[in-house]
């Protein structure tokens, strides 16, 4: 795996993530102003993730540019993600980055250690300072379903196929999806969806609040840009420190929680009139 860099830091240059590196693995990585756009580019293979794909996002999210709010997510072609590249699965594995077996061969702490490495690739799209957008067609399968999990907000268009491919493969999601899961849709969905491994369509994916809006195909960029025009017309420093609260809200009391809001707006306050 090629070294991914520390998540939580932050301020590089968009050129410290070399585009014709991005190329090789799959992706297009674009930054403009406040946005950024990461495009999962693989779509002759339906967008299918390895451990490079994860390392480049870990790489991506270390160096995002600071003046960055608002990061999309998104796949070319009919599929969002058809999740990990089944070539992991085979003894060969993908060239030169190897297969499972071969990193199940690591003995225990370097293997597990590899495993956190890939999740590293998902955890900074919930940064507070950023808002995450997935822009989801077609199938969003097993790790492509996670990293749309990953994301803030999701805008799916009405061929969306989500699915938890994992269990049918004797695998768990372990790509940091299973939380954001049982907070959107509660636990008893989440281990309908997980433990059947079914297929959720747009339809269903609405109602149970797997996603924000449902739009066409041909409407999905348009509604990712009306998105971002709202979110960027919040301030900035007021957008990061409302995430923040709203992320801390379910595991804190009440009082905890009024407590961190008055914390934070005694903060703002003091930024917006001294
Ligand atoms: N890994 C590697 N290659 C893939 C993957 C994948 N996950 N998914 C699709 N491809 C390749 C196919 O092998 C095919 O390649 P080829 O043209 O060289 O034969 C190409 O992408 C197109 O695939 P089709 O199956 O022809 O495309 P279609 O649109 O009909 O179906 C679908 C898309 C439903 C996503 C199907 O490809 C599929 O089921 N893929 C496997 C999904 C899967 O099991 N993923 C693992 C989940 S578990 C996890 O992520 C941890």
């Amino acid at each position: 795996m090629a070294g991914a860099a520390a998540p939580q830091q932050r301020g590089g240059n968009a050129e410290d993530v070399s585009a014709e590196a991005l190329a090789e693995i799959g992706l297009r990585y674009e930054v403009d102003g406040e946005i950024a756009t990461i495009t999962l580019n693989r779509p002759d293979k339906r967008n299918a993730q390895t451990f490079a794909t994860w390392s480049a996002l870990a790489d991506i999210g270390g160096n995002l540019p600071e003046q960055v709010r608002v990061v999309v997510v998104k796949g070319e072609g009919p599929s969002f993600s058809a999740g990990i590249d089944l070539r992991m699965f085979t003894p060969e594995g993908v060239p030169g980055q190897g297969s499972f077996s071969s990193a199940a061969a690591l003995d225990g702490p370097a293997f597990e250690e590899r495993l956190r490495q890939a999740q590293q690739g998902f955890l900074w799209l919930r940064r507070p300072e950023i808002v995450s957008i997935a822009a989801v067609q077609g199938h969003a399968i097993g790790a492509g379903f996670q990293l749309a999990l990953a994301c803030d907000l999701r805008i799916i268009t009405n061929d969306v196929k989500f699915c938890m491919k994992e269990p049918a493969l004797g695998l768990v999601p372990d790509l940091t999806g299973t939380k954001p899961l049982v907070e959107l849709v509660g636990l008893a969905k989440a281990i309908d969806i997980c433990l059947t491994a079914r297929t959720v369509e747009a339809d269903e994916a609405m109602r149970i609040g797997l996603a924000e809006k449902m739009v066409a195909k041909s409407d999905l960029a348009k509604a990712v840009q009306d998105k971002i025009a709202e979110l960027l017309s919040t301030n900035r420093d007021a957008a990061a420190a409302t995430k923040r609260l709203l992320q801390g809200a379910r595991g804190r009391t009440l009082e905890e929680q009024s407590a961190a809001e008055g914390a934070e707006q005694a903060k703002r306050l003091r930024a917006l009139f001294r």
